[in-house]
């Protein structure tokens, strides 16, 4: 697959068989995360990776837009260091930029994957920093749910002349 079709035929997927996902895979879309870019390069992204199911399902039980998450069996939870980075703008943006390249490396893998947002609902953010122990100075920004895809959704073509302004609005 190449980069161009990764991109039109991604979908988020909800819906998992189960099976448990390789290492090797998680390894890969990690690593895909590490190569986005970043304001100034200061890199402020860190990564915990949650695979037992106990925690997955505690998460879902308590993030109502997490309901995926035991079944898909593997969320990396994306969050930025403050430390690192303190223009809270650039950070999530810094974020948001590893995430999308972990959601194409799945779809890549053929596995199934969705963002689930924490940051900036408080009430998401504060769930996920004391389940996982997460300290003050770093914010957790979303789960990366990535399981075996149970459900095979078309591509949707989201192209809209009407959205693009030629040389000034
Ligand atoms: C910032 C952000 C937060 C999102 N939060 C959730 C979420 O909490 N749970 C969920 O199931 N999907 C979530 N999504 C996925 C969107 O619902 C999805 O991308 C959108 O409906 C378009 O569908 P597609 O990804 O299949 O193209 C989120 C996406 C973004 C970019």
């Amino acid at each position: 697959m190449n980069v161009i079709e990764a991109i039109n035929t991604r979908r988020s997927i909800r819906q998992y068989t189960g099976e448990v996902i390789n290492d090797k895979h998680i390894d890969i879309i990690l690593r895909a995360g590490f190569q986005a870019p970043s304001a100034h390069n200061f890199q402020p992204q860190e990564y915990i990776v949650v695979k037992e199911s106990e925690t997955l399902e505690l998460i879902a039980k308590r993030h109502k837009y997490a309901k995926a998450l035991p079944l898909a069996g593997c969320g990396i939870v994306v969050c930025g260091d403050t430390t690192k980075e303190s223009r809270e703008g650039s950070l999530i943006a810094d974020c948001s930029a590893s995430i999308q390249n972990m959601l194409l490396a799945a779809h890549e893998l053929n596995l199934g994957a969705v963002w689930i947002g924490l940051h900036p609902v408080k009430e998401f953010s504060e769930i996920i920093s004391e389940i996982l122990d997460i300290p003050e100075h770093i914010i957790p920004i979303a789960i990366v749910a990535i399981g075996h895809p149970n459900v095979k959704k078309e591509a949707i073509d989201r192209y809209n002349e009407e959205k693009i302004h030629k040389e000034k609005w």
